[in-house]
Parts: structure tokens; C-alpha cells; sequence
């Protein structure tokens, strides 16, 4: 798999803030995790490719090296970006301007803009505040308790980046728990962090120590084709050096209700985070009920495509969140799932899916790159050939999935 991009961007916003040099490698590919490079790079970081094979060299500069950026920070599609730099800006010293394309226009900022605010923070941002572009102007923060309206796990990078900053203790109370990369790493690291409970963090100022990591793979890139070799008949599939952290593989546990046949088997930790492989073997699937968590929330375009291959009816509830994503993957994933002749029900929190014989169809990513890669898997999956439009997208996660698909059908 290509290098976990969540783990990656905050790879490198953590070796920015550290005094001194660090070495990354198997970032992860594609474009949102090139625009947190480039975002970097515009405060002054160095992010350098080394000779050696797939070696990024960080230099970090402290928090107190980075300088203003000349020019509007450009986050492209990539939410994580923004919501990061938002974090990371409102406690520099100098004002920057966070803009993305026009999905990324069209999401919600306020979630972040907002405990941001409670630290002294000072953002605006057009339609009422609410949406990018985002003006940070970089201030004094003070650290205080904040709730989260929405569990986020780039809203909670944002108040600690923020917290890393601000005078005292910043608590950050989240209503379920997100991913926690940001704070495993800050522990491991023997950052100011401290996690009080599965939803509750704790958040000082402080330095952070240089470190080397190797990016282990990506859990929901690897979703992809843990489906696949589910429903393909006559599978079988291991995928290498994956993340399994618990908050990002619960998807592992909703195919297994369905019936899937999936074995982890760990092999180690990288800065605080278990790694290890995924195995994979096609078997019959039944439908079930996903009640969505943050924990699932990118996985569930495949799974909804699992589900079209499913006996029986499976529902997806609770998944409210899906429809702020890169694009409103409750219509979106509704679209697909017609596309494929079945059965689907498109709800406000979700969607009802009636797993039946799914066939080629047409297709369209409307600019989303894991509404591509799902779609691609499904036309995989069903009999004769379909069409997948605006496929350029999958760039900004896995720019090279078509290949390793056309790798795996090869096998076949
Ligand atoms: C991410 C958190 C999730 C996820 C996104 C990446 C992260 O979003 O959907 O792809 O790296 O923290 P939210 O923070 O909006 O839940």
C-alpha cells in the first residue's frame, strides 16, 4: 500500500515543529499530502527528497523558526491541510490565507474555526465565517477546555498543533473518539500530551524531538482491496506493513459480521502506531446494520459496495458525516450503487442498500477521489465492462491504484 496519508501529513507537520532533522520514508503519494509539503514549504520549512530511495528529509525549524508565507496557502482538496495549518497559524506570530478548490470551498469550517476561538484565536473566513478561504491572523493563545461539536480527528490536530502553542493547558473533549495518530506520535515522541481518556486530551506547550519513521501502509487504501478479494470469487490476498490501529481498521470488523474471511497479523510498532499485515479470502457475504463511528467514515463508500454484493439488505446509519466529505458520498455512493442495478435508498445519516447482482455500468467520481477507487472496484467486481468517469482524481490519495489493480487482476 501507499504510505498511510493521514499518518503522513502529520509526519510531516510534527517534523517541522521539531528542532532538527528528520527522515520519512514512504510518505504517501498524491496530491494532499504534497499540498501539507508545499504548505510547509511556504512557512520556510525545508522538505527535501533524499538520494536514497524514498528518504524525506525534514529540517525542522521549532515553532519559533517558521516564518510568514509571501503568498495565499494553497490546500487544494485537501481538508486535512487546511484544518492542520488553521491549528498551526492562529498561534504563529504573522497572518496567512488557506484557500482549496471548490470542494474544499464548499466544506465545513466552523467545526474548526470555532475551538479555535475559545484559544484567542483570530480566523475569518467567507460565508459567515464558516468556509474557506480562511484568514488566520497569529496571536497569543490561551489554553482552556474546549468541546468539540463533532468528533474530528482534523479538528483535534488543529487545537493541538494550537495547544502546542498556547499559555497552559488546553483540554480538548471530543463527543466519540477520532483517529488518534497525532497524539500517538506527540507520546512516543515524549511530547506535552497526555490522554486523559478515549475522548478526552490533554495539550501543553513544549518542544518536540527530530525522528525517523518509516509511514506504514494505508488502512483505507487498502480497503479498496480487501473488498475486492472479498467478493471476487477465488481471492486470496495478503497486503503487507499496514497501519492497524484500532481507530482505523474497525471497517475489518463490519466485512467479518458480513462473512468476510480476514486475518491480521501484527508485526510491530512505528512511533506508537501497530503495524503488521491484512489477509484476505474471498467469501460469500451476507448483509448487516453499520451503525458509522468517525472510525469508518472513508471506508464506507466500499463497503457500501460490499454490501451491493451481499445477500440480504444492509444499512448504514449515523453517517451524517459522509455527506461533508470530498463530496456528498451519501448522494454520491447512492449514485454508484444505481449505477450498479442495485437496490439503494439514499437516507439523511445514510443509506439502505439491497445486495443483489450487481452489473457494469457508467460511472462518475464527481471529483472524489475514494468515490473513483470505489466505483473501480465494483466494475472490477461485476460481470462485463464499465466506464469510470473523471478518474484523474485518484491522484489525490493513490495515484498509482489502477496499476496495482490491473496488477491484481493480472494474478487472477
Ligand atoms: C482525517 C480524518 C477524517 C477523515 C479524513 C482524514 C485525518 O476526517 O475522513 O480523510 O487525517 O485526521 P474528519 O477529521 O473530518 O473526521
Amino acid at each position: 500500500m501507499p504510505g498511510c496519508k493521514g499518518i503522513s501529513h502529520r509526519a510531516l507537520v510534527l517534523a517541522a515543529l521539531a528542532d532538527g532533522r528528520s527522515e520519512l520514508s514512504g510518505l504517501a503519494p498524491g496530491a494532499d499530502v504534497a499540498r501539507t509539503r508545499s504548505a510547509l514549504g511556504a512557512l520556510g520549512v525545508a522538505v527535501t527528497d533524499s538520494d536514497s530511495h524514498d528518504v524525506v528529509v525534514v529540517d525542522g525549524r521549532g515553532l519559533n523558526g517558521l516564518i510568514a508565507p509571501g503568498t495565499v496557502i494553497e490546500c487544494g482538496n485537501s481538508g486535512t491541510t487546511m484544518r492542520f495549518f488553521a491549528g498551526l497559524l492562529a498561534g504563529r506570530p504573522f497572518a496567512g490565507v488557506l484557500d482549496g478548490d471548490s470542494s474544499l470551498r464548499s466544506r465545513p469550517m466552523a467545526r474548526v474555526i470555532e475551538p479555535l476561538r475559545a484559544l484567542g484565536a483570530d480566523i475569518s473566513g467567507s460565508d459567515g465565517g464558516t468556509r474557506a478561504p480562511l484568514t488566520v491572523r497569529g496571536g497569543r493563545l490561551i489554553g482552556t477546555r474546549v468541546e468539540l461539536a463533532v468528533a474530528s480527528g482534523q479538528v483535534k490536530t488543529a487545537l493541538t498543533l494550537a495547544g502546542l502553542q498556547a499559555g497552559g493547558v488546553t483540554e480538548i473533549v471530543e463527543p466519540a473518539p477520532s483517529r488518534d495518530h497525532t497524539e500517538r506520535m506527540l507520546d512516543a515522541l515524549g511530547g506535552p500530551v497526555e490522554r486523559v481518556d478515549s475522548t478526552t486530551l490533554r495539550v501543553r506547550a513544549g518542544a518536540i524531538s527530530s525522528f525517523e519513521l518509516e509511514i506504514p501502509g494505508d488502512p483505507s487504501s487498502a480497503a479498496f482491496f480487501v473488498v475486492a478479494a472479498t467478493v471476487v470469487l477465488g481471492s486470496s490476498i495478503v497486503i503487507e506493513g499496514v497501519a492497524l490501529n484500532p481507530g482505523r481498521i474497525a471497517y475489518l470488523d463490519v466485512l467479518r459480521a458480513m462473512g468476510a474471511s480476514i486475518t491480521t497479523t501484527p508485526r510491530g510498532e512505528r512511533l506508537g502506531e501497530p503495524v503488521g499485515d491484512i489477509a484476505v479470502e474471498a467469501a460469500p457475504l451476507h448483509g448487516t446494520e453499520i451503525v458509522s463511528r468517525e472510525a469508518i467514515v472513508d471506508e464506507l463508500p466500499v463497503l457500501a459496495v460490499a454490501a451491493a454484493f451481499a445477500e440480504g439488505i444492509t444499512t448504514i446509519s449515523d453517517a451524517r458525516e459522509l455527506a461533508v466529505k470530498e463530496s456528498d458520498r451519501i448522494a454520491t455512493v447512492g449514485e454508484l450503487l444505481g449505477g450498479l442495478g442495485v437496490g439503494a435508498e439514499t437516507q439523511a445519516d445514510g443509506l439502505v442498500v439491497r445486495g443483489g447482482r450487481p452489473s457494469a455500468g457508467r460511472f462518475d467520481s464527481h471529483g472524489d477521489h475514494r468515490i473513483a477507487m470505489t466505483a473501480a472496484i465494483a466494475a472490477a467486481a461485476a460481470t462485463g465492462t464499465s466506464t469510470v468517469g473523471d478518474w484523474d482524481v485518484v491522484s489525490v490519495s493513490y495515484p498509482d491504484f489502477a496499476q496495482d489493480l490491473a496488477r491484481l487482476q493480472g494474478e487472477r
